[in-house]
């Protein structure tokens, strides 16, 4: 019988522009771990990183909650967390947390849940940190690759990325908000001008399409929002720098990832890389702020590490 399962989950940029709440992407920056071992009694967390300990407010502890509810399971569990992601930058730190626990949890108990119920689960512990569920981030995090997610009901649509995409990823040292993502949603504005939706979507309906036609060019010269990225640049120094410098060095395409406050550059691996890195360091320098930059490519969804 396994007493103990170890999975590891991928960060992932969310949104990608004009798919706000829809569109995610798994990335190979940064993973998380975590291991499920079995023990008598309770859920207990164990962890290094500066997060939450109690499992009703932490990501990982809320999957293990709903999901000994939803499959009747007495049994107490263990969740050792080691992250690798950073928390609070837009990289799907806690999603990718729940994504590993969802899908060890599943391999513990011999669940063989399909890929929507693990998504689901991992989705319903995202909510300790974002205060609301959107499935963006786990859904790529647990699928790997891209996706779309549709909801009510869920349904994830995921498509390979091609293989010569790449991102740029600028990560700034800030101070962020405890509440980030809630903070950086409470920007957005309720109400939208028709011809903004309109911009969105067909930039959308365009990335999709360069994803189904492995067409790293239309994907990220359609990385392109006029709602979500002018109400929420704000909060990210240098911003339109960064943005600006990064073109100019070659990428296609620049936006938030995710709530942002680090920015992700997208191009082909053709481009310099490292040109459009560096340049995106200078323009978040411009506004006396430094930055660890990443280049990284699409990751393959969560798995599990048997020990
Ligand atoms: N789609 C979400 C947002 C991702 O932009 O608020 C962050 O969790």
């Amino acid at each position: 019988m396994v007493s103990k399962v170890t999975a590891k989950a991928p960060s992932s940029t969310a949104n990608l522009g004009p798919g706000f709440d829809v569109f995610g992407l798994a990335v190979d920056a940064f993973y998380d771990t975590v291991t499920l071992t079995k023990i008598k009694n309770g859920i207990k967390i164990i962890t290094d990183a500066n997060i939450p300990t109690n499992p009703e407010k932490n990501t990982a502890g809320l999957v293990v909650k709903n999901m000994k509810r939803k499959f009747k399971i007495k049994q107490g569990i263990e969740i050792n967390i080691k992250k690798g992601i950073p928390a609070g930058f837009g990289m799907g730190s806690s999603a990718a947390s729940a994504a590993a626990t969802a899908v060890a949890f599943d391999k513990l108990f011999g669940l063989k849940l399909d890929g929507n119920s693990l998504v689901e689960f991992a989705g319903s512990g995202e909510k300790a940190s974002a205060g609301t569920v959107h499935y963006d981030n786990v859904a790529a995090s647990v699928l790997g690759g891209f996706v779309i997610v549709k909801t009510n009901p869920l349904d994830v649509i995921r498509i390979e990325p091609p293989s010569n995409l790449r991102m740029c990823i600028a990560v700034p040292t800030i101070k962020v908000p405890k509440k980030k993502t809630k903070v950086s949603r409470g920007v957005i504005p309720k109400k939208i001008k028709l011809s903004d939706s309109i911009l969105n979507l067909s930039n959308a309906a365009s990335i999709v399409a360069g994803f189904m036609n492995k067409d790293s060019e239309l994907i990220g010269n359609s990385i392109k929002d006029v709602i979500v990225e002018p109400a929420r640049q704000h909060m990210i120094p240098g911003f339109l720098k960064v943005k600006e410098n990064a073109i100019k060095a070659g990428a296609l395409g620049v936006t938030i990832s995710g709530a942002g406050p680090s920015v992700i550059a997208f191009a082909k691996s053709s481009a310099n890389l490292k040109k459009i890195s560096m340049a995106m360091s200078k323009g978040f320098a411009s506004a006396s702020t430094e930055c660890q930059t990443i280049i990284c490519k699409p990751s393959k969804g969560a798995v599990n590490k048997r020990k």
